[in-house]
């Protein structure tokens, strides 16, 4: 019974060796092998049990000879050596002890290897991974940093730490980041950070404040980074350096606010001088004209009594006295239509599109709310000259038949629409370079803080709407002075 439980246990054990990737040897005092086992065998086409010889050297890439020898020796004096080994590319760790005999004298070598090939090959591709992500974020020329959840700065890659301006990791490593950025975006920072630690992602646009005082804008984008089991680690912040683009940004709205109030003040100017040459026309060339008439027609008297042909030739110069009058007074009211400044924008718009229908033959319908007086002379200025524009325009690019001009008040807001029935304008005349028309159109606008916007219409032709806030409560001339 317990023989034949022994003889079972041996093959058993002899059956699990077999099929384990590990190698077990002994060998003699001259290092010859006397035994080996294990699942290694079958793959080198050997078989298991004792043996006599061959020299343990037989077993092993010759690099590594040396090796294996000395650690065979080592535990020959007692000492037993662990060791990594290869053999006909798989590589084995393997550890050696001494043999010892029955009367306890040493009297060879027992060995245990086993193949880490796959392991080692596993690790050598991770080690290549990482030290190939390692590189791509050093040479990074975006800001990565590994904040904790205590705020401390873990990790930083070469451009991160130029930002900050640390000559290397040791001076920032365990740095509260919050120390570097600049107080007023800290609330912000800290709220960027708890939320991360809760799961999501975020940006954020800061400024920081270097080690060596320079102050930067950065922008960063972060999010969590988990470990195994899933829990966040760490903040991952990839983070760029846009001082340069915001001072860019902010030089740029500068100058457009300056062209902007430059533009006003031109179209101010030009309005100005228009309203004075238009009086002054009217004003002292009428006022010399119609002198000049009178004088004719008691010339005209005289000679009809004297000089018959002479009478003849006064009454010519008084018609041609009066298209000079007509022609004066065209003059001045192209300039600037006394109608605007004497019966307001309401009554001007008629007229614009009286006078539009008769020199164009487009059917002009104005539709004119009750406006309250909450035109002001400057914004009915603009409404008459964005209208005159617009029917300009349709007049030059529509191809139209008919044109509606509403003006209306809705919610203390002033809204003005010119739609024809035209070809319809394209997305490009819109906003091309060449637009100076419509530019000055929206110039207008915003310059008393409307928008203006030219859009083709969805059932052909093309709309201009203008829309204007309510204005402050000042006095205003209501249109007419
Ligand atoms: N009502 C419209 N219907 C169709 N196309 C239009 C209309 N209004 C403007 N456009 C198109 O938009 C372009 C730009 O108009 P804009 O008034 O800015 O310039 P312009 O009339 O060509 O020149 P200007 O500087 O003398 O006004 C026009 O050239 C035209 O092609
Ligand atoms: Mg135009």
């Amino acid at each position: 019974m317990w023989h034949a439980a022994t003889h079972i246990g041996t093959e058993h054990l002899t059956r699990l060796l077999s099929q384990l990737p590990a190698l077990m040897w002994s060998t003699d005092t001259g290092l010859q092998v006397t035994s080996r086992y294990g699942g290694v065998l079958a793959v080198f086409g050997q078989e298991p049990g004792a043996v006599d010889g061959p020299s343990i050297g037989e077993f092993v890439d010759s690099a590594d000879l040396e090796t294996v020898v000395a650690a065979h020796r080592a535990a020959l004096r007692g000492q037993a050596t662990s060791y990594e080994t290869r053999f006909r590319g798989r590589t084995f760790s393997s550890r050696v002890e001494p043999l010892v005999g029955s009367s306890g004298e040493i009297a060879g070598v027992v060995g245990f290897a086993f193949d880490i090939t796959d392991w080692r090959r596993t690790e050598t591709a991770l080690r290549e991974s990482e030290a190939r992500l390692r590189t791509i974020i050093e040479i990074e020329p975006e800001c990565v940093k590994l904040v904790d959840r205590q705020g401390r700065l873990v990790d930083m890659n070469p451009a991160g730490l130029a930002m900050v301006e640390a000559d290397s990791i040791d001076m920032v490593r365990g740095l509260q980041i919050i120390d570097v950025i600049a107080p007023e975006h800290r609330a912000a920072f800290m709220d960027l950070h708890r939320r991360i630690f809760d799961g999501e992602s975020g940006a954020l646009e800061f400024e920081i404040i270097g080690l060596k005082g320079r102050r930067r804008w950065l922008s960063t984008h972060a999010v969590p980074l988990r470990d195994g089991s899933g829990a966040v680690q760490a903040l991952l912040g990839i983070t760029r350096d846009v001082t340069e683009t915001r001072r860019a940004e902010e030089q740029l709205r500068a100058s457009r606010t300056a062209l902007r109030s430059l533009a006003t003040r031109q179209q101010d100017i030009r309005e100005d001088e228009r309203t004075r040459i238009a009086r002054e026309i009217h004003d002292s060339l009428g006022q010399a004209l119609t002198a000049l008439k009178l004088q004719l027609a008691a010339a005209q008297d005289a000679a009809s009594r004297e000089s018959p042909a002479l009478g003849h030739r006064l009454a010519e110069t008084a018609l041609m006295v009066d298209d000079l009058v007509k022609i004066v007074r065209r003059i001045a009211t192209e300039l600037r239509p006394p109608i605007l400044d004497q019966l307001g924008l309401p009554a001007a718009l008629e007229w614009l599109a009286h006078d539009f229908t008769r020199r164009t033959g487009i059917r002009c319908e104005p539709t004119i709310m009750p406006t309250d007086d909450v035109i002001s002379q400057e914004l009915g200025t603009a409404l008459f000259r964005i209208v005159q524009e617009g029917l300009t325009n349709i007049s030059r690019h529509a191809d139209a038949s008919q044109v509606q001009i509403a003006l209306g008040v809705k919610s203390h807001c002033v809204t003005l629409e010119i739609s024809d029935d035209g070809r319809g304008i394209t997305e490009a005349a819109t906003t091309g370079p060449g637009s100076l028309g419509i530019l000055g159109m929206r110039e207008r606008a915003a310059a008393l803080g409307g928008v203006l916007e030219v859009a083709p219409r969805g059932d052909g032709g093309t709309r201009v709407t203008a829309w204007f806030p309510p204005l402050p409560a000042t006095p205003s001339g209501g249109g007419a002075q």
